[in-house]
C-alpha cells in the first residue's frame, strides 16, 4: 500500500475527500500522517476521526523571513513516516528547495485555478472579481508538481470551473471546491499508479 503525506492549513475538506475515497475502496492508498501548518485547523479533527496520525508544525515568527530551517524540520518530520507521496491539500505556506529535494517528484498541490492564472492566496476571490471586470470567462482547478515557484509546475490533472453571471462568490466557492474534491483524488491515483 502505497503511503501517502497529506499538508493542510485550514478546513481539510480536500482531505476528507481523499479519506473518504480510501473508506470507500475506491483509491489505493493509506494515508500515513496529515501535517497541519496551524494548530486550529479543522483537517486535524477530520484526520483524527479518521484515526490517522496528526503533526503541527506552525511557522515560527523568526521563520518568516528565511524558511529553511523550517523546510528542513517539515522535511524531517516528514521523513519518520516514509511517504510515497506528499500532498499539499489546502497547504498555505510557501515550500522551498530545503524541503522539495528531500522529496524529489513526489511533491503535488491542489490550486483552485488553472495553470499560471491567480497564484498564490485568494485564488478563487481573485478570479470572482476578474470576472465582474470582463477579464475572464472561467477559472478551474489545478494539480500539479510543486517547483520553487508559487503554484506552478508539471501539471497532473486541470479542471475548468464556469462562472455564472449572477454567481455570488461563495457559489463560486463551492462549485470550485466540489470539482476541487474529485480532481485531488484523481490526482493522487494518477501519481501513486505512476510510482
Ligand atoms: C482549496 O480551495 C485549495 O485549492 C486551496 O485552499 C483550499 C483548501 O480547502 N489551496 C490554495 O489556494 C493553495 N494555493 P480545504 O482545506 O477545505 O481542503
Amino acid at each position: 500500500m502505497k503511503r501517502v503525506a497529506v499538508l493542510i492549513s485550514g478546513n481539510g475538506s480536500n482531505l476528507q475527500a481523499l479519506i473518504d475515497t480510501i473508506a470507500s475502496g475506491d483509491l489505493e492508498a493509506e494515508i500515513a500522517v496529515v501535517v497541519s501548518s496551524r494548530a486550529d485547523a479543522h483537517g486535524l479533527v477530520r484526520a483524527a476521526t479518521a484515526g490517522i496520525p496528526t503533526e503541527v508544525l506552525p511557522l515560527a515568527k523568526n521563520q518568516l523571513e528565511d524558511r529553511s530551517a523550517y523546510d528542513v524540520a517539515l522535511a524531517t518530520r516528514l521523513e519518520a513516516y516514509s511517504p510515497d507521496l506528499v500532498v499539499l491539500a489546502g497547504w498555505m505556506l510557501i515550500v522551498g528547495p530545503g524541503f522539495l529535494d528531500r522529496f524529489p517528484n513526489r511533491v503535488i498541490n491542489l490550486h483552485p485555478a488553472m495553470p499560471g492564472a491567480f497564484p498564490g492566496t485568494k485564488a478563487i476571490a481573485r478570479a470572482h472579481a476578474a470576472y465582474q471586470r470582463g477579464e475572464i470567462k472561467r477559472t478551474g482547478v489545478m494539480v500539479h508538481y510543486v517547483v520553487a515557484e508559487v503554484d506552478a509546475g508539471p501539471v497532473v490533472t486541470m479542471e475548468p470551473v464556469p462562472i455564472q453571471p449572477d454567481d455570488s462568490l461563495s457559489e463560486l466557492e463551492e462549485r470550485v471546491h466540489l470539482v476541487e474534491h474529485n480532481l485531488i483524488v484523481a490526482a493522487v491515483d494518477m501519481v501513486l499508479r505512476s510510482l
